[in-house]
């Protein structure tokens, strides 16, 4: 028989759980080995007397920006770099920045990042922003970065940063717009002062408070992995109604499902995960401003092992986990478990998307289930990588590997897709 103990512990759970989903969005995973360090410190943070009286804090507690606050730093990792996906920001200069900047009105941009945790997203853009545009000071340029992790928000808005988030980062951009002192680097304040950073939920169902009316581009990227799928449409629909019509709102590949856009964007047809509104789109009425009451059993996204690994946002730590998803899958593939060697390579490419061995393990495997594009699709980044790098450069996470030798092994793979 469950003693009265657990009996009382289950209920917490279940009202955290609810609590979470209702006002975050959150899909819940009961997998997390840190679950119940993350729940614990949440009850000593509200200082309840028992477990029941913390189940009624989280059947009752109103998403105040406190409490969300308070949660947000156990349930969420801030995991971000400088130009992250060369791919989109390839598409950003080239594209999509090119024709915001030729179409806009008065001269006036406004673009939002939104889950931006240390800023290091919205800030590459303000760069990028700088280099393509000579007369910039004659602009009126908006640039917001939200999230609900203060702690995260705290190192945007100081701009300071550890070199790891300058890894994509090339050097020249580095000496520009850095100083760096005792192993951190400074932005420079003309381009640190001109982000604004601001508290806010994405599941509010509010524009952030003194946001743009509208904006020319919204970016989600690495936000959707937390939520879940009623969440997820919400989100969309929410944001589309934030920008303008020729504004685009941007997300990323491994999170990007169609689905999610029809109802607002219409039909899509491309693969890659900018998705631009066109005048005349179907779109949903407008949602009234209220709190989100969604509430569903979890429905976890392609990148699920990421649950287990939040708040290890230290370096060093990162570094290790990648190294543990990679070793996983490797052994994986040795056991000839396809399915767990692909889930440990997915997870590896969430915490750096721009790891380059796991691309082509990746491709690998699914050139063997014939999924020909989507090997293709990552043997062509992996190759767009290895082509920034010198033969002799050291690859990441691979224990002295040389970008000569994963040449090769891509040329190899290349070879044997399956037409
Ligand atoms: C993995 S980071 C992504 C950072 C950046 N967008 C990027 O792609 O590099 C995800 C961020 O989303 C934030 N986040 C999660 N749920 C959110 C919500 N409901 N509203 C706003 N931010 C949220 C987290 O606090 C975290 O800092």
């Amino acid at each position: 028989m469950m003693n009265e103990e657990m009996a009382q512990r289950i209920d917490l759970y279940e009202a955290l759980a609810q609590w979470l989903q209702t006002h975050l969005g959150f899909h819940w995973d009961h997998r997390d080995p840190n679950l119940a360090s993350r729940i614990e410190r949440l009850c000593q943070h509200i200082k309840q007397p028992s477990i029941a009286a913390c189940t009624h804090f989280w059947r009752t507690a109103p998403p105040t920006q406190s409490i969300i606050e308070m949660v947000a730093k156990e349930f969420t990792i801030g995991e971000s770099y400088f130009f992250r996906d060369g791919q989109f920001f390839d598409a950003l200069r080239h594209k999509i920045l090119p024709e915001l900047i030729a179409n806009a009105k008065d001269k006036h941009l406004s673009i939002w990042s939104v889950g931006c945790s240390r800023g290091e997203e919205i800030y590459s853009i303000a760069i990028v922003l700088r280099e393509l545009l000579p007369d910039y000071d004659q602009w009126h340029i908006q640039l917001l970065g939200t999230d609900i992790n203060p702690d995260v928000l705290a190192t945007a808005r100081a701009g300071v940063f550890k070199k790891w988030s300058l890894r994509q980062m090339p050097s020249l951009t580095q000496q520009r717009y850095f100083t760096e002192n005792e192993q951190e680097y400074a932005l420079a304040p003309f381009i640190r002062d001109s982000v604004q950073f601001q508290f806010h939920n994405l599941l509010s169902g509010l524009p952030p408070s003194n946001g743009a009316p509208s904006y020319d581009l919204i970016l989600l990227r690495n936000v959707l992995i937390y939520l879940n799928k009623p969440s997820i449409q919400r989100a969309i629909e929410f944001l589309y109604h934030q920008l303008k019509y020729g504004g685009w709102l941007i997300t990323t590949s491994a999170e990007f499902d169609p689905q999610y856009y029809q109802s607002t964007f219409g039909k899509l047809t491309q693969a890659h995960p900018w998705v631009k509104k066109h005048q005349g789109s179907p779109h949903t009425p407008v949602e009234k401003a209220q709190p989100n009451l969604i509430i569903e059993d979890s429905a976890p996204l392609e990148h699920t092992p990421i649950q287990n690994t939040m708040h290890k946002d230290t370096q060093a730590e990162l570094e290790e986990e990648i190294k543990q998803f990679f070793t996983l899958a490797i052994k994986a593939q040795q056991q000839k478990d396809q399915d767990k060697a692909k889930k440990a390579l997915r997870a590896c490419l969430y915490l750096d998307e721009d790891f380059i061995a796991a691309h082509i393990a990746l491709a690998n495997l699914l050139n063997k289930e014939q999924q020909m594009q989507a090997a293709q699709r990552h043997l062509k980044h992996a190759k767009k990588l290895l082509d920034a790098l010198d033969d002799h450069a050291l690859l990441p996470h691979t224990n002295g590997m040389k970008a000569v030798d994963m040449r090769t092994w891509l040329n190899t793979i290349e070879r044997s897709l399956v037409i």
